[in-house]
């Protein structure tokens, strides 16, 4: 890229909007993000929204005029008269932008301070652009800044110690691109060794592409309930380390079945699940009634042993048998990324694995003092499909998921949460996600709820993002002064980019 991309001239300016001419024969597309270079060193960047075009020949009666050399039929009668009257520098293009901020001779970043002054040179971003470039870098690096119609060889990522316990959202219609983002934010991960990551692997996808990272051998673990091949580790759980939320996840109940659950668990300890299992339902009916006084009906107690023993086969639950819990969570907590694969398990394990694991890891992380905590790692819980688990409907507010959003961020944990549809999301847990990852989304539904819930003003990049490609996105996060329009690594182009790796 040339160092300064000479792009027009800044004619008008009020509050934080300016306009300015595009240079003849340059091109600035909408969504551009361009530099106003001040008279003093200073410098401010400014977002291209709209155009408009403007002609000494615009007023009425000089249309006429133009119109008189047009034939009856409105057609052009000699090209090279016309030609004569538009020529020269009588048509210019305006493109009319918002500052986003202002970085002053020292390169600091503010947000906007003052106007740019009449005619500045206004230019495209290049690698001089260091203030602003070293905000949008982070240390987790996901793809290159957009322009328009073109990709700038500018990185574009998140700093891991703000996002993380913030939490994110990534958003994308089906295809966007979704996985492929989860993959780079791996590969960063692994990159940085600061931070952890537990991702619950709904196809088995992940693997194979993030197996081609040099640094998997020691950053990598895989869980696999019913592990097919060496990378992975056969997952096992033991009876005490479930919980009646685990067993709530999986199903819907109603309010006796819900109440007998939370019952049994208190009054049978531990290793409750165990015992449901291994008693007669009339017994177990008759336990309940001796303890708390309430008759539970035998169909009740019926659906939640059917539940509890699904889970059991499920994920390997077995008397006396070794659970791997303590050792993903020393995974996590020294900054590995750890894929739980779940293809071949059903969608009740599948609640009740990611149910139990999440709320695991945050009664680890809660249970340290503040002391050694600061000597482990934040981890970030990758959520996908997460309405299921966080939806309008879903009682969210008991769930271990709606707990980890309103409390992680205390104990250094967060949640990025990928759904194809925003909208299906409770809002609370919307209005709680403070980075978000914009891929393409059909439906006008998802993107209006995104711009009612997002704290960063994205309405200006409406068109933007209404226009995305596959692996486009604009990201938004509340540490960042204005959204990024980004072109995400393709997994294997960051493998190359980073580490040299052919495809
Ligand atoms: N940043 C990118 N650059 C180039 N190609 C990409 C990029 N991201 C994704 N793709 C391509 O688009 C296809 C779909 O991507 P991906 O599987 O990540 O979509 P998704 O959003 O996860 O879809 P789904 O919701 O169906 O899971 C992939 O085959 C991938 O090769
Ligand atoms: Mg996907």
């Amino acid at each position: 890229m040339r160092v300064s991309d000479y792009k027009g001239r800044l004619i008008y300016a009020k509050g934080t909007y300016v306009e300015f001419v595009v240079a003849p024969g340059q091109d600035v597309d909408f969504g551009d993000i361009l530099v106003v270079e001040g008279k003093s060193g200073d410098r401010f960047y400014i977002r291209s929204y709209d155009f408009k075009v403007k002609s000494r020949w615009s007023g009425i009666n000089n249309v006429g005029y133009l119109m008189n050399k047009l034939d009856g039929e409105g057609k052009v009668e000699n090209q090279e008269e016309l030609e004569f009257y538009l020529g020269g520098n009588h048509t210019v293009k305006i493109g009319m932008a918002e500052q986003l901020c202002y970085a002053d001779a020292e390169s600091r970043l503010f947000n906007p301070k003052t106007c740019p002054d009449f005619f500045c040179e206004v230019r495209g971003l290049s690698a001089a652009d260091t203030a602003l470039l070293a905000e949008m870098k982070g240390d987790l690096e996901i793809g290159f800044l957009k322009s328009g119609r073109g990709v700038l060889e500018l990185p574009v990522g998140i700093y891991g110690s703000k996002a993380i316990t913030e939490h994110i959202g990534i958003f994308g219609t089906t295809g966007s691109g979704k996985s492929n983002l989860v993959k780079v934010l791996a590969g960063s991960v692994i990159d940085n060794g600061n931070y952890g990551m537990l991702v619950f692997d709904v196809h088995n996808e992940y693997y194979r592409d993030l197996a081609r990272h040099p640094g998997v051998k020691d950053r990598l673990a895989v869980y696999n309930a019913n592990p097919q091949a060496e990378y992975a580790r056969r997952l096992t759980l033991s009876y005490g380390e479930v919980g009646p939320e685990d067993i709530t996840a999986c199903a819907t109940f109603t309010e006796p079945q819900f109440d007998a659950i939370y019952k049994l668990s208190s009054v049978l300890a531990e290793n409750w699940v165990r015992d449901v299992l291994q008693y007669d339902t009339a017994d177990i009916v008759d336990e309940l009634k001796a303890s708390t006084g309430q008759k539970f009906q035998s169909p009740t107690i019926s659906k939640i042993k059917s539940v509890c023993w699904n889970v059991k086969n499920e994920l390997n639950i077995e008397e006396g048998g070794q659970s791997v819990v303590g050792d993903m969570m020393a995974e996590l907590e020294q900054g590995k990324v750890v894929l739980v694969e779940l293809k071949n398990v059903s969608p009740v394990g599948e609640l009740a694995l990611s149910t139990l694991l999440s709320k695991k890891l945050l009664g680890h992380y809660a249970a340290k003092t503040e002391t050694d905590r600061r000597a482990v790692k934040p981890v970030l819980i990758v959520l996908e499909e997460a309405h299921r688990f966080l939806g309008r409907k879903e009682h969210s507010s008991n769930n271990v998921f709606a707990r980890l959003v309103s409390e992680a961020r205390k104990f250094n944990l967060g949640l990025c949460v990928v759904d194809q549809q925003p909208r299906l999301l409770a809002d609370k847990v919307l209005s709680q996600l403070n980075t978000l990852f914009i891929l393409g989304l059909a439906s006008k539904a998802d993107r209006g709820k995104l711009e009612a819930m997002c704290r960063k003003d994205i309405l200006q990049q409406r068109n933007e993002i209404k226009n995305l490609d596959c692996g486009e996105m604009v990201v938004a996060t509340n540490y960042m002064r204005f959204a990024a329009p980004v072109k995400v690594h393709k997994f294997e182009d960051y493998l190359g980019r980073c580490h040299g790796v052919m495809g």
